[in-house]
Parts: structure tokens; sequence; C-alpha cells
């Protein structure tokens, strides 16, 4: 199906009168744009984004494919992978009647502190920029929108709705702007801007919109704010800022039409908006005629196996001594499982990236599936159960009127009446189905049976008035008023508040839970529970005890929920209590342990070096098991490379802080010294370099080759031969970093400008061709606003991380200005080739 050109949009946009074409630039809803019949104009419906398409409703029930964290993508490098994944994202999109995906996020890991780093790719701009190309042209491939967000700075948390970041230009341009660029070059039709200020100005009103995002890079889209972004009227309406979501309110609602009659925001700019957004419905099919209905392009199977696959290219081998891994099976007799993480496997990270999954396989589940009985797996958690409530589920709560396994939830009106009742499968209800009109408070009522008696932990989360009774006897009952603007914690993850009570084990009884409704106040309502307080001496005896007896052991540990999500920074980079002291208890126990690591960002390893195999497999989407296997019993080599450097101690960390000062300013004093370069500059050495992972082959690097000398922004080769020392078929992921001594510029000690994927066979040499850009060896001037290359040699290094560079050359330029249009980032092979999943 063509879809429309600017020639054929603009004589719609006559169409249209001065109320008309306001009414479209505020969202119809929280997830829709208006329609407009006038110019056969449907409404957009838009969605996150990006683990998975979570759809217009936020229910467990509308379930989605669960993709690994982008962490997880990033470490793949592989972009013909990314962009299989994107295809799939589009694909899950047309099922749910999403024209618009808010993914990617590119954003970068300044602070390994940042709650959200699950969300966004690597510490690195290059990376960062090549993984979100690669993933936008798989969504858009099926005529679905990708959104580049949140532009621009939004790399942490604390306070992200009014922080005020201050950078240097050269920073800004080099480091942050740099993975938005590369989106805008691979077509993206639709960028996100961020809630946080950029030099004091918020970023829906911020003149970096214009230049460099549309008059400096061409973007031809739409910028949609971030949900409730849009928060003042002339400032961001005469920004190049072009759609407020969500609606139907809105300060651009309320006020637009008379500021345009006003004079007070040109016509042209009005116009601009509108046009962008009518392209943006266009290439998403929503303007003209109606696109064909949606065929699923690839078989379930197909999809969850890409996804399995995804996991195993993601998992990053940081330590293997001994090659402990890959485990052979018909050499085991027994495997010890151990740790929460084993089967409560986190799986995605919270806030609005969050999906519902059909079906989640556990590690455990994985790799017992994979044994399938030649061994004996014997699991234990190692750590008493959470004194954190989590949400009933089906397991031991069920519905009290339709006895199904989950919880009732209702509406009721100031009276108590019930107006809306829905069965549901989780005590954490986001939204209920319907909005009910006199609603005044939300209920969820279950029959629960504890599984063990004693004293129970009970919280409900929501805000206002909130009650809980437990077997008729009221246990709670407060008043919590609303605290807070921020979107995760008023609609997604509201406060919970606690109270205890006994339980005798296997005695059924009701439990209610009430919060009322107000304005503003959001409807999310959570009850939870936890069991009481376990033993955690015994735990951890069982699990050295089964580890000790078993031939192998495998260890699971990670985050928990509340401490990677949106909304708010980590406090600690360390594990949840427990974990480390059970770690060093089975490494002990047993020498041929494997830990694998269940997070969305770095955490602290403080017993690393002790550990023979260490494995990083993120937060593995939904296939977590079955590719964690596969990596286990060397089905799949780990194909992961660090996207991010991790430290051994938060202390070592050198970019650390997150948090604006009283000024409400937060300074990017470490300039372009982020991730791997920040560790450069200050001399001393992660635990883990960025780009460091290890195969299953060993890999030597034997010769760089490249040209003498290019003229200043001249894109060039650097040919890398590498050859498989070791005994499997492997895949290595050859980088190249630049580096100058002596620069009259601020430079990082070397930063990466290039990589390629190669594969060969044991004893074969593959040569990598790494497509370097013609920015490469630039720098952004602050003087002229410009990039421009020194004059003088530069150093070329390449190898298998930013701290293992074996091999060198130097290169030489003239230097000068980069002509317009130059160094935008390259396609690679890999990902030029069309992919057989694309739609
Ligand atoms: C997040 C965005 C998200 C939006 C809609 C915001 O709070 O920052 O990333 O797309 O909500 O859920």
């Amino acid at each position: 199906m063509a879809v429309m050109t600017d020639e054929e949009i603009d004589p719609l946009l006559e169409k249209l009168g001065a109320a008309q074409k306001v009414r479209l630039l505020t969202g119809a809803s929280t997830w829709r744009t208006h329609p407009e019949p006038a110019v056969g104009l449907r409404p957009l419906t838009l969605s996150d984004g990006p683990a998975g398409v979570r759809g217009e409703t936020w229910d467990e029930r509308e379930t989605s494919l669960v993709l690994p964290s982008p962490t997880a993508l990033a470490a793949s490098w592989d972009e013909r992978l990314l962009t299989d994944l994107g295809a799939l994202l589009a694909s899950e999109a047309r099922r749910k009647g999403v024209d618009v995906l808010l993914a990617p996020t590119l954003n970068l890991h300044r602070s390994p502190l940042g709650g959200r780093h699950f969300e966004c790719f690597s510490e690195d701009p290059l990376l960062t920029g090549r993984t979100g190309a690669a993933l936008i042209r798989g969504i858009q491939s099926g005529g679905v929108a990708a959104t580049a967000k949140h532009f621009v700075a939004n790399d942490a948390e604390t306070d992200r709705l009014s922080v005020d970041v201050r950078m240097d230009e050269q920073t800004l341009h080099e480091v942050y702007l740099a993975p938005f660029e590369a989106a805008v070059e691979a077509g993206v039709w639709a960028v996100m801007s961020a809630y946080n200020k950029v030099d004091g100005v918020t970023m829906s009103a911020s003149p970096l919109l214009d230049r460099p995002l549309k008059s400096g890079w061409g973007f031809e889209g739409a910028v949609v704010s971030d949900w409730g972004g849009v928060r003042t009227l002339l400032d961001t309406a005469r920004s190049a800022q072009d759609l407020a979501m969500p609606g139907p309110v809105g300060p651009w609602e309320a006020g637009l039409l008379t500021a345009l009659e006003r004079g007070l925001v040109p016509a042209e700019v009005v116009d601009d908006k509108v046009r962008r957004l009518l392209r943006l419905a266009a290439r998403a099919g929503a303007l003209g005629s109606p696109r064909p209905a949606w065929r699923p392009a690839v078989a379930p199977a197909a999809q969850r196996a890409l996804l399995r696959r995804a996991v195993a290219a993601g998992s990053v081998l940081l330590r293997n001594d001994g090659q402990l891994l890959p485990l052979a099976p018909s050499g085991l007799r027994s495997v010890a499982v151990i740790g929460p993480h084993a089967t409560a496997v986190r799986i995605q990270g919270g806030g609005s990236a969050e999906v519902f999954p059909d079906a989640v396989v556990t590690p455990l589940a994985g790799i017992e599936e994979a044994l399938d009985g030649a061994a004996t797996v014997t699991y234990r958690p190692g750590l008493p159960p959470s004194s954190r409530p989590r949400p009933l589920s089906r397991d031991w709560s069920r519905d009290p009127r339709s006895g199904e396994p989950g919880v009732l939830v209702r509406l009721l009106d100031a009276a108590g009446a019930e107006l809306h009742s829905e069965h549901r499968l989780s005590g954490r209800i986001v939204e209920p189905s319907v909005v009910v009109a006199g609603a005044a408070s939300v209920e969820i009522r279950a029959l629960v049976r504890p599984p063990v008696g004693g004293t129970w932990t009970w919280a409900v989360g929501g805000w206002g008035a909130i009650s809980l009774s437990v077997g008729g006897r009221e246990v709670l009952s407060g008043s919590f008023p609303l605290d807070s603007d921020d979107p995760t914690r008023v609609h997604v993850a509201p406060p919970e508040h606690c109270a205890s009570a006994g339980l005798a084990a296997g005695e059924e009884v009701e439990v209610v839970a009430r919060r009322s409704l107000a304005p503003h106040s959001g409807v999310a309502t959570v009850l939870a529970a936890a069991p009481p307080a376990g033993e955690a001496a015994s735990a951890l005896a069982e699990a050295v005890a089964a580890a000790r007896a078993a031939d192998v052991a495998v260890v699971v540990v990670g985050t928990t929920e509340q401490s990677e999500s949106e909304g708010h920074d980590r406090e600690s980079l360390g594990l949840p209590e427990g974990q480390d002291a059970l770690v060093r208890a089975v490494v002990r126990a047993n020498p041929r342990t494997v830990v694998v690591v269940n997070a969305g960002g770095p955490v602290a390893l403080p017993w690393h070096a002790r550990v023979p195999a260490l494995l990083l497999a993120w937060f593995p989407g939904q296939e977590a098991g079955g590719g964690l296997a596969d990596v286990l019993f060397g089905r799949s080599e780990p194909g992961g490379r660090l996207p991010t450097t991790w430290g051994a101690a938060q202390d070592d960390v050198p970019v650390l802080d997150t948090a604006p000062g009283p000024d409400g300013r937060l300074h990017y004093e470490e300039g372009l010294h982020i991730g791997y370069r920040a560790w450069l500059r200050s001399g001393a050495a992660p635990a883990y370099w960025f780009g460091h992972g290890l195969g299953y082959t060993g890999w030597e690097y034997e010769e760089l080759t490249a040209p003498a000398a290019v003229r200043a922004g001249e894109p060039f080769d650097v040919q890398i031969r590498v050859r498989n020392s070791g005994r499997r078929r492997g895949r290595e992921v050859v980088q190249v970093y630049v580096a100058r001594n002596r620069s009259t510029v601020d430079r990082p000690v070397r930063r990466l400008i290039g990589y390629a994927a190669v594969e060969a066979e044991p004893g074969e040499s593959a040569v990598a061709v790494v497509r370097v850009s013609g920015r490469a060896l630039a720098h952004w001037s602050p003087e002229r606003h410009g990039w421009e290359t020194e004059a003088g040699e530069f150093t070329l290094l390449g190898g298998r991380s930013a701290g293992e560079l074996p091999l060198t050359a130097t290169l030489a330029t003239a230097g000068g200005p980069l002509p317009p249009g130059s160094g935008v980032p390259e396609e690679t092979d890999q990902a030029g080739e069309r992919s057989p999943l694309m739609l």
C-alpha cells in the first residue's frame, strides 16, 4: 500500500479549521489520538514498549510476548537479531491494534544506579545508536511506528519530572544526542520528548526539538510528549513539540485554540504539528485507505524460538575458569539448582515497560527440560521466603464469587453498592477493565488458603482511604494522600501499606482490601501478602547440602521488583540481602558452581573472582529458562558482550550520582567520560570491561589493516583478521576503538568507533570488516557548533573489549570541518540484509 506523500497531505490540512487542527494535537484518551473523519484519519493507538507490546489495556489477561530486556538485546551486538525482534514487536503491535510503539529507549547508562537501565541499551552512544536503529528498522518494517525516547538526557529517574540536566555542548552532541541522531538516520517515525529539563528548559519546550532534531538532522516525524510531559501552554505550543499525550485533558486542549486565534502561537507552527501528525498516521496506515487486516506472519513456535535464541545471544559469560561451561549432560548425574530467582525469575523490569507474559520458562524448568531425566535435579531456594509481600496470585487465592483461582475486583459507589465486578488473575490491578461513572472505591476480595501458618504480612497498595480485613477482622485502615505527580508512582506502582495477621495453615480466610478513588490519584490497587519469615540458617544449610551432593551447582541470584523500576533510582548496587552469602557458601561447598545473575543492570559482585563460571542473564524475557539451558549445556554459545562496564563494588564506580543538587540541577561534570571512558580516565580497572564476554571457543587477534590516511569526514574500513583457536565453531564480536595522544580538545582515552561479528570453525581465520563512520575521528566544536577533525595522527585499536585491544595501527588526517551530512553511522552488511522474519 503506497504511503501518502507530503503533496497529498498538504491539501488535507486546508480542509481543517483551526479547532479541528488543535483538537488533533492532544490525545483523545490515555493511549489514543483523535480521529478526523474530514480527512480520513482514524485514531492512532500508542503503546509501551520496549520489552513487548502491552496494548491499550493494563490487564494481566491480555498477554504479550516478552523479549529480553534492552540491556540483554544490546549485549548481543547483533543487528540482524535486533531487526528480527523489531519485526516481532511489529507483529505484536499489529495483533493488538497498536500503531505507534513507544520504544526504543535511547538514554544512556550514565550511572549504574539509574533505575531504568534495564530499559536502555548501553553506556556507549555508538552501540546504543546502532542497536536502536536496527530495532527501529525491524519495527517499522511491519508498518508500525517506532518512537525514540526520551529525548534527551533522561538518564536517571530521580526527580525526573523536574531535574535540570546541565552538560557542556560537546558532551551533549557526542554522547547523549548521538543515539537519537542514529535513530533519525534509521528513519524513525516518532520521537518522544523527555520529562526533564536541559539547560533550564523543559524538554517539551526545548529548542533542541528544533535544532538539531528537526532542522539539523532532518527528522520528519512527530514529536510525542512523554505522558503528561506537556505541562504548560505557550512555550510548548511554540516549540517543536507536536503531540501532547495523554488526553483528553491537557494544556493544549484547554488553551491552544484561543492562543492561536489571538496570534500568540503562529498558525504555521500549528500547521507543521498537524502535518507531522498526519504524516505519522499515513506511515502507520491510519490515514487514507485502511490497511489490510493483520495476519500473523510467523507461527507462535517460531516466535518463541526467536525469543529463546535472543536469551542465549544476549547472555554474557563473564568468566569460565577451567572451562566449566558448557556442561556435558552425558557426564552429569546430579545438578543442584539454587536461589529464589531460579523459580521466581525476573523476566523484565518494572514501570511502563511492563507487559504480561502468557507463560514463563523458569531457569529450573529450562534445566529440567534440557536434562530430561538424564541427571537428578534438586532445587533449594537457599534463602527464606521474602518478607516483602507479593501480589496475590492464582497459586493460593481464589475468587469468592466464582471459586476460580485469582481474585474478585469490584467497583463500589459511595454507599458501598456494587457498580461493577470482574474476575482477575492477580492481586495487582493497575486498572479495572472498565471506567464506571460514580465509582467511589476499588475493592479486591479473595479467599486465601495459606500454605503455611503463622504471622503473615499483608500489604495494600494505592492512594486515599485504604482498609484491609482478614477473616472479617480489620487489620489496616488509614488515609494516604497523593504525594507525587510521577505517573509511574501514581498509576502503576503506588506505595504499599502493610499490616500483619495470624493465619492457620490450610485454613481458608476471606481477605478484603479497599481503596477510595479521588481525581488524579489513579485507580491502581494492590493486595499482596508474604508468608511468615522462615529460618535463614536452615534454608542456607539445605542449599549447601544440595550443592555439596551434586556434580554441579547452578545458583541464580538477582535484583528485586522494587530495586529496578521506572520512577526511582536504585539505592545500592548490592544484591538483596542474603544472596552474596548464599553464593559464597555454595561455591565453598562445590567448586563446580555456575552463578547466573538475573538483573537488568550492573550489580556489585564482591565474590566474582572466586566463582568459576559467572553468567549474566539480564532480564531474559519469557523464554528465560530455555535460553539459559541452551547456554549451560552448550547448545548455544553465550553470545553476549557487555554493553556496560561492571565494577566489582559500588564504591569503585567513577560516575555514580543521579540526584540533582538543591537548585534542581544535575551536572554531568564528567562530561564525555562515562562508562568505560570514565574507568579509563580514572586509571582504575573495573571487574569486567565494556565489550567483554566469553564464548565457548578462543580467538587469536592476528592482524589489523586500515588506511594510512583519510580525509576529514571520510568513512573507512578497518579489517581485522582473527583465528578461532579453540575447539568449536564460534562467533566473535570484533571491536575497534580510537585514541589520540596530545589532543587539543577533550576526548576519551579511547572510544568505540565500530564493530563487526565474525564466525569461524576451529582453526579457521576470518576477517572482520569494521565499517567506521566519517564521524569517528571527529569531535563537536562548541566554538563552531559543528563537527570537525583535528589534523594529525590517530591510533586505531582492535580487540575484544575496551580493556583488551591487542592490535593497533596509526591513521593520519589533514583534519578540518566535516561537510554537512557526513559521518552519520554506517549500516553494516549484516543489518542491511533483509531478514526472513521481517514482515
Ligand atoms: C514513561 C514513558 C512511557 C509513558 C507511557 C512515561 O511515564 O516515561 O517511557 O512511554 O509513560 O506509559
